[in-house]
């Protein structure tokens, strides 16, 4: 079938790719003439794993193509997915101008039938007003050519995606259309074989359950946050908790790790948005106020247990940081705890040494170079010379580090955990001054 996917980014390659690798013919459209000129030569502007094979070997397939122009991707596809970004707005709300956009430039430029395709994360009623920017586009052009807009919200994982979206937990279709359900149907069936996937609704209750999946995750992130900062202050361990309430069916062991906060391009932005939308509609979402609050109170963790061992004025000290991503597998860093932790650093006059393992270049891109950010080749380099070490990201390499050479290479043997990654007996075995969340520590 042919796709045409506008927005190149995490959701849209990964949608693209994957939608070639079964045989579709798919044209990825963005405005972003880097991002295209590196996909033209098989490089891929993120990091996402598998994603650059796939992506190489379905160029040389010649399934999967890339273009900057709206006018080429609207000739192309029957399918139009729009999977653009919908960033905050400044007062929360997902601002939709990008997807706006493309939805005029496909009623620009189209000369018979297409399916519209919401990929993007939008708010209840985005349906809507994209049907109504086309029309008013068609009105002008004195064009009548039908269309259907239909809602597909995206659930992958960055860092897991392709497998995700190749073996999907669900595949959530609004329309009020049955002729685009089956053709979405059949678009979607080579991910859909072992049982049926196709969760089928309307068009605003699909656009609600992307943001209610979120926000779920969110409120169990925030919820065990919570907990850990009442276990600090009782002197209980929230990891002990978390076994314990994990082992009930109901509750589960997923989403309920203790940390820094989440971060990333989806929670904190959807988190918002819902919020923002319940207040349009005259609603006080408090529970989504507090699940906000609570995380970005959580993010000040790190600095925070810095403070409690050095005091108040950190000028002067160096700090180690193992992880800049906003999660492990991933070169991420969009509303990444590692970012509140070197800005509230840098006011205070610290200098940071950091090492990821993906996300060094997007370090760079976002803070370029200054004298206060050294970013080290290796976990070991960062340590040299430094006073303590910081964890914010829980990559799998620093799980089971070398905890001597850590104690020989810090100034101070102190280890501010940001992850729960170790067990604060086995820091104190080892002369570790060890801070976690929620372990009484
Ligand atoms: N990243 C995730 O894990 C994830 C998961 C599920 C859903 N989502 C949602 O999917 C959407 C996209 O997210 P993302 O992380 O892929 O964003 P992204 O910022 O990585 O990519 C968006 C891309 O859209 C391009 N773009 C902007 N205007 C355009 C236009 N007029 N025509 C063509 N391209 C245009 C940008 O240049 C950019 O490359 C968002 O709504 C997000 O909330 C993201």
């Amino acid at each position: 079938m042919k796709v045409t996917i506008y927005g190149s980014g995490y959701v849209g390659l990964v949608t693209g790719a994957c939608l070639a690798q079964v045989g579709n013919d798919v044209l990825c459209v963005d405005v972003d003439e880097r991002k295209i000129n590196m996909l033209l030569n098989g490089e891929i502007p993120i990091h996402e794993p598998g994603l650059d094979k796939m992506v190489q070997a379905n160029i040389a397939a010649g399934r999967l193509k890339f273009t900057l122009s709206a006018a080429e991707g609207v000739a192309h596809g029957l399918f139009q997915f729009i999977a653009v970004g919908t960033p905050p707005d400044e007062d929360g709300s997902a601002d939709l101008r990008y997807v706006l956009t493309v939805a005029r430039s496909i009623a620009q430029h189209m000369d018979g039938y297409r399916i519209v395709v919401d990929k993007s994360t939008v708010p209840v009623g985005t349906a809507d007003r994209v049907r109504a920017a086309m029309l008013e586009v068609l009105e002008q052009r004195a064009f009548n050519a039908e269309f259907d807009v239909v809602s597909n919200p995206e659930f992958l994982k960055e860092g897991a995606a392709l497998d995700d979206f190749m073996k999907p937990d669900r595949i959530v279709i609004g329309t009020d259309n049955p002729r685009t359900t089956e053709l979405m149907r059949e678009l979607y069936a080579p991910f859909n074989r072992s049982h049926d996937r196709l969760v089928v609704m309307d068009i605003r209750s699909a656009e609600l359950t992307k943001y209610a999946a979120n926000a779920m995750l969110a409120t169990k992130i925030s919820f065990m946050n919570e907990l850990a900062n009442m276990a600090e202050l009782l002197g209980a361990d929230i990891e002990k908790v978390r076994i314990g309430i994990g082992s009930d069916p109901r509750i589960g062991y997923h989403f309920i790790y203790p940390g820094c906060g989440y971060g990333g391009s989806c929670f904190p932005k959807d988190v918002q948005a819902l919020e923002r939308t319940a207040r349009e509609i005259g609603y006080n979402a408090e529970l989504l106020s507090a699940v906000e609050a609570v995380n970005y109170r959580q993010k000040d963790k790190p600095f925070e247990k810095l403070q409690k061992h050095y005091g108040a004025n950190l000028e002067g000290k160096t700090v180690a940081l193992w992880g800049l991503a906003f999660k492990p597998n991933t070169d991420d860093m969009r509303e990444a705890s590692s970012r509140n932790l070197m800005e509230a650093l840098w006011k205070q006059g610290v200098t940071v040494q950091a090492f990821d393992p993906v996300a060094m270049e997007e370090c760079t891109r976002i803070y370029g170079q200054r004298p206060d950010l050294k970013l080290c080749q290796t976990a070991e380099a960062a340590l040299e010379g430094a006073d303590c070490l910081v964890i914010v990201t829980e990559w799998q390499q620093f799980r089971s580090p070398d905890f001597d050479a850590i104690k020989s290479k810090l100034n101070d043997s102190v280890i501010v955990d940001g992850r729960n990654l170790y067990s604060p007996e086995q820091m104190a075995k080892k002369g570790i001054t060890y801070y976690a969340i929620g372990r009484g520590c």
